[in-house]
């Protein structure tokens, strides 16, 4: 019989908010060692992590579709910080099992991912995307992922948002904390937009990231591998195959949208997109990191 998936409350875990079920295990993914050549996919939540998994695992195996389609995307690159409950196993059971190196995924904030990647100068990738394409995306997400909190009304989401009061925090320390981070280590920064406008241009910049050498052929065929409505078909990329009780799929999707730049003008109302625009301002003040909206 399926488990019946409860919503789990945040509490805060060295004053980040994490999903309560994260408590028992965070010392031990603070303690989480990495493999000099583990490569690292961290990003917050909802801006691009499976399509950048997707891309990584393709470029690693040489562009092989079907090599690519041996696993689930959570199996093939675990998460460094989910734990149970099924089906999505504990990523650090499915670590202590893997053959290293691996690529790991986290939406761990810079200052909090183990220190052991840094000491082992392990490379990252990181992938954000503008904060209202992307609040838009996890209001839809936790409405469908029962193990996270109640997102709530619209209306209240924007102001969690705001607040930073989301599992894994404030996207603004996120975004911000991981581009000051880039510069002092080997992290590749890539924005969803840029994905979006131009794959090619972006795979081959991880491509050269990943000191891989791929032919024309290849590409091309990452990029149809990679596209939305190729992975929308793929249930090892789709997450399709999570049972209805932890994925309410009644709710929304996974691949939601075609993957599009500029949702949150369907959710935003004028009020909000002023309010956004000058906290955004505020909070955006002293970096150097520029989103792009549309
Ligand atoms: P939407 O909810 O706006 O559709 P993550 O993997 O970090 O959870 O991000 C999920 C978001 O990335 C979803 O956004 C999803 O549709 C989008 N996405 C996934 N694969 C994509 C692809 N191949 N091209 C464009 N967007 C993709």
């Amino acid at each position: 019989s399926e488990q019946v998936i409860r919503r789990y409350p945040l509490v805060l875990l060295d004053g980040l908010p994490l999903s309560e079920l994260l408590e028992a295990n965070w010392e031990e993914v603070k303690r989480f060692k990495a493999f000099p050549d583990d490569l690292l996919i961290a990003s917050y939540p909802k801006a691009g992590t499976t399509w950048l998994q997707e891309i990584v695992d393709m470029i690693l195996n040489d562009g092989d579709v079907e090599k690519c389609r041996r696993a689930p995307i959570y199996d093939r690159i675990p998460f460094l910080e989910t734990v149970e409950p099924k089906p999505i196993p504990s990523g650090l059971d499915q670590l202590a099992q893997m053959a290293r190196p691996c690529v790991i995924k986290t939406h761990l904030p810079f200052h909090l991912t183990p220190k052991s990647f840094w000491e082992q100068d392990t490379k990252a990738i990181y992938i954000a995307r503008n904060g209202k394409d992307n609040m838009v995306s996890y209001f839809y997400f936790d409405q469908m992922t029962t193990s996270q909190p109640d997102p709530g009304t619209w209306e209240e989401y924007f102001q969690k948002f705001l607040s930073g009061n989301l599992t894994w925090g404030s996207w603004y320390d996120h975004v911000k904390g991981w581009w000051d981070a880039k510069d002092k280590h080997r992290i590749l920064y890539l924005f969803y937009e840029d994905v979006k406008q131009d794959p090619k241009r972006e795979i081959q910049k991880v491509v050269r990231f990943l000191e891989k050498d791929l032919g024309e052929e290849t590409l091309e065929r990452i990029v149809h591998h990679t596209s939305f409505d190729v992975m929308k078909k793929n249930p090892m990329a789709n997450y399709s195959i999570i049972p209805k009780s932890f994925f309410n799929t009644d709710v929304s999707q996974f691949m939601r949208k075609a993957g599009v730049i500029g949702d949150w003008k369907n959710h935003f109302t004028v009020a909000q997109n002023e309010i956004f625009d000058e906290d955004y301002r505020q909070k955006m003040a002293a970096t150097s990191l520029k989103f792009r909206f549309e």
